[in-house]
């Protein structure tokens, strides 16, 4: 499908396709395979509407409606969802402000489905807050087996650039 098409069919779903991007190439599921929106040229599943659950750092329950093939971070950005610093490097794996900590089920579900990069892992040692369940939501694009699932947004953001800013100063 071309990229206007997909846009088209987007906007009509109220979601914006310039922003529905997925940084890790070749993750199952995602629309785009990179954070420039470039595509895949694989062919698009048919998309699904589906829900998901965030749990801000409030602990406020914010019940998100979208269609498969779009990562954690689009749907954050794309619904205008109110998570200070999350996403600053726009997916491109270089900040782990995208930080989610998942349900062990919805974790382990993930894990069957796809590894974890090296890069991801990486990324996620120097996330705030790290548990065994966390994942990098720019990482994570949304499949019709997630429908529902509850995500739950850490109490603080670190933003990696900061940290190896400040390490290369000192
Ligand atoms: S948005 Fe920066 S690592 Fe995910």
């Amino acid at each position: 499908m071309a990229v206007s098409a997909l846009s088209s069919r987007l906007l009509l779903l109220g979601l914006n396709a310039a922003r529905v991007t997925c940084a890790h190439l070749g993750r199952p599921g995602c629309v785009f395979s990179n954070a420039r929106g470039v595509s895949s040229g694989r062919a698009l599943r048919t998309e699904e509407r589906v829900t998901v659950r965030f749990i801000d750092r409030d602990g406020k329950r914010i019940s998100v409606n979208t269609i498969t093939g779009v990562s954690l971070l689009n749907i954050v950005v794309d619904q205008n969802l109110d998570f200070e610093g999350f996403g600053a490097c726009e997916g491109t794996l270089a900040c782990s402000t995208c930080h989610l900590i998942f349900e062990e089920k919805i974790y382990n579900k993930l894990l069957n489905e796809t590894t974890v990069a090296d890069e991801e892992m990486d990324m996620l040692d120097l996330a705030y807050g790290l548990t065994d369940t966390s994942r990098l939501g720019c990482q994570v694009c949304v499949t019709k087996d997630l429908d529902g699932m509850v995500v739950r947004v850490p109490e603080a953001v670190s933003d990696a650039r900061k940290t190896s800013d400040k390490d290369s100063a000192s």
